[in-house]
């Protein structure tokens, strides 16, 4: 199946997720540059910032052949001066095939698609969406596992501003988990809006000891501070949370921790050594994972 927009992972079937992987594993080996995008210009237009979305998007391009142009804030493109979204995105259509976008705003992505000639990838929009942070996570666990069906999974944090967590809430509709544990402060719940229209049942926890020994995945995410419109109630929030040492020790053999990262202090340092800590691996199956996508987006019809 051709893709053209992604913007949220129910963009992507079944059969979407595994072509992706199957890429991925092709371009983890691969030394040097490729020339599958060749005389292909990417457009990383990131209104908001980011580490490994808009580096791993730009050596994935770069390694497929791809030139990549782009800006990393708002302040450093016309919009400082007042140019609205719509028309940054024409801009973008004249000098790009590809626009990876990164905003402050639910449905910006959508939005653009909605103007765009050439494909959108939503790079994060607000406390919406990141699907390809999703296509990430759950290839990591298909690497460790070898499948993503009967998993048990527990999210752990905040559940109602990570768009990671929403990402990857949809894309398990296209598998078969176990259970879907939710685990967040009271504060930070899982939006109904996302969690309603799933095709299996999630299970609410408030305490994490009560259900991480049956945990295969645990998936943490830290408090999105900059969503947060009052200080105070991220005051009252913050650090509710903390997976040590200790509660990784009642986790079940085999079991691992992922987390889209950036960690602040949600997961103790020391976890960092115990072998449940995907969390590295993970970041670093971002560059195959979005290779895999590009490729895909632009070579198959
Ligand atoms: N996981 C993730 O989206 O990280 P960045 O914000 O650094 O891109």
């Amino acid at each position: 199946m051709k893709l053209r927009h992604i913007i949220s992972s129910l963009d992507l079937k079944r059969e979407d997720y595994f072509s992706i992987f199957e890429y991925a594993d092709k371009f983890a080996n691969v030394k040097g540059k490729l020339t599958h995008l060749e005389g292909k210009v990417l457009a990383l237009a990131f209104f908001e910032p980011s580490t490994r979305t808009a580096q791993s998007f730009q050596t994935a391009g770069i390694k497929l052949g791809a030139n990549v142009i782009g800006f990393s804030s708002e302040e450093s493109t016309s919009v400082a001066k007042g140019e609205n979204l719509a028309d940054t995105v024409r801009m973008l259509n004249n000098y790009s095939d590809c626009i990876i976008m990164r905003h402050k705003f639910d449905g910006a992505s959508l939005f653009a698609s909605e103007i765009s000639e050439v494909p959108i990838i939503n790079a994060g929009d607000g406390k919406h969406e990141h699907p390809t942070q999703a296509i990430i996570d759950l290839y990591t666990v298909y690497k460790v596992f070898n499948t993503i069906d009967n998993l048990n999974f527990g999210l752990l944090g905040d559940l109602k501003y990570a768009r990671t967590v929403n990402s990857l809430l949809r894309a398990l509709t296209r598998f078969k988990p176990k259970r879907v544990f939710l685990i967040p402060p009271p504060q930070l719940k899982a939006r109904k809006e996302i969690v309603e229209e799933l095709n299996y049942q999630t299970i609410e926890v408030e305490n994490p000891y009560d259900v991480i020994q049956e945990i295969d995945v645990l998936y943490v995410t830290r408090i999105q501070k900059e969503r947060f419109v009052d200080e105070v109630e991220y005051e009252k929030v913050k650090e509710s949370y903390v997976v040590d040492t200790k509660l990784v020790e009642f986790m079940k053999k085999g079991s691992i921790i992922l987390h889209p990262l950036p960690r602040v202090n949600e997961i103790d340092r020391k976890v960092d050594k115990l072998a449940q800590a995907k969390y590295f691996y993970q970041a670093s199956l971002g560059v195959p994972v979005r290779m895999g996508l590009l490729y895909k987006i632009f070579n198959e019809g």
